[in-house]
């Protein structure tokens, strides 16, 4: 495959993203970041990448980036991605995930960027009524985060049967671990993630981890997602940039996940004994809006790209974690 454009990673200062930017390293690809910082940070790039501070909505700027270094595809990560945040306060929200889309998506189009790739989410499913979940479930979003991406994949839709740009929408389930070289993991203060708060029990960062909710309608009580580890993740969005540009007349719309789940206690269990520790726990009542279960059908994204899980461990997944977590300790992040 020839690289022959570089490609601009939004949001490329983040957690998935900053993975995304290794993993297009890696497979030769040349990156330009564009980050605002607000959520990313600037060492999280890795320095053979050119990092520009900016917004994706600055259109002068997009302009400007996708035209100086001949970008031919955008990965667009940058977002809010705090549920009960999306619910407090929407407008940030729509703000971020869909309006700041639709400035990038126009931009790209009007500058004759042929390959779009959009972070989107299993929150675009709301309560699944069947488990595992397959892309053409009914998209029913129970809080304003999945309807701001939702409204984003729709817009691609919209814009890939108009104009010559094709897309993949990627539809992240539980994301976590770290890069298992340690260059990059999970950094933003104020984690709610399952397996990012653990890790800070484990580290001594946390007193404890909350259980929200003991009374699913799951084999021991407690939520199941389906947990991918972050590097799998970030090689998905490789092979879907290699799809798009060998099929420039197919768009993607393909769930990321492993097609299995593990319950809270599961893995908290695995955190104890990755650690060879316990770690205090504390149930709680159900947080809003949770689902009992969420576990993807990951059939499409195996035939359509050429991606196969590599990572598929949850121990793996938690160990990766918690070294990142450690990390952080000595970087006092
Ligand atoms: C949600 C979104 C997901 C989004 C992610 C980002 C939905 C359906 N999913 O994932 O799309 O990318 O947020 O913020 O909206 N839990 C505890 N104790 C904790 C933390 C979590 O028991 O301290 C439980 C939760 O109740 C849930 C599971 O662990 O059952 C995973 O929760 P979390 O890691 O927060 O992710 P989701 O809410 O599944």
């Amino acid at each position: 495959m020839s690289k022959s454009f570089p490609v601009l990673v939004t949001g490329g200062a983040g957690y998935i993203g900053s993975h995304a930017v290794l993993a297009l390293l890696d497979a030769g690809w040349d990156v330009v970041v564009l980050d605002n910082l607000v959520t990313g940070f600037a060492w999280a790039v890795d320095e053979r990448a050119t990092f520009v501070q900016g917004s994706v909505e600055d259109m002068e700027l997009t302009e400007r980036l996708i035209a100086d270094h001949g970008i031919g595809a955008i990965l667009h990560f940058a977002g809010s991605v705090v549920v009960p945040e999306s619910v407090s306060d929407p407008l940030k929200y729509y703000r971020n995930n869909t309006a700041a889309s639709r400035a990038l998506v126009e931009r790209a189009v009007q500058s004759g960027v042929r390959h779009f790739i959009f972070s989107s989410t299993a929150a675009t499913y709301g309560e699944p009524e069947s488990i595992p979940v397959r892309e053409d479930a009914p998209k029913q979003p129970i809080n304003p985060y999945g309807r701001s991406k939702l409204m984003t994949e729709e817009m691609l839709k919209d814009v890939s049967a108009a104009h010559p740009m094709n897309h993949a929408a990627l539809r992240y389930f539980n994301v976590a671990g770290a890069d298992p070289d340690g260059r990059s993991g999970q950094s933003t203060a104020g984690a709610t993630h399952l397996i990012k708060v653990a890790v800070e029990a484990a580290t001594g960062k946390r007193d404890h981890v909350a259980i929200f909710g003991s009374d699913f309608d799951t084999a021991d009580g407690t939520g199941v997602r389906d947990y991918i580890h972050v590097t799998d993740l970030a090689a998905a969005h490789v092979a879907a940039l290699e799809a798009l540009i060998a099929r420039p007349e197919d768009s993607y719309t393909l769930n990321c996940g492993y097609g299995h789940g593990y319950s809270v206690i599961e893995v908290l269990d695995a955190v104890d004994r990755v650690t060879n520790r316990q770690i205090k726990r504390k149930f709680e009542a159900r947080r809003a809006g949770d689902p009992a279960a969420l576990v993807c059908d990951n059939s499409a994204i195996r035939s359509a790209l050429d991606w196969t899980p590599k990572l598929d461990d949850l121990d793996s997944i938690i160990g990766h974690a918690l070294a990142w977590e450690r990390t952080l300790q000595d970087r006092e992040v």
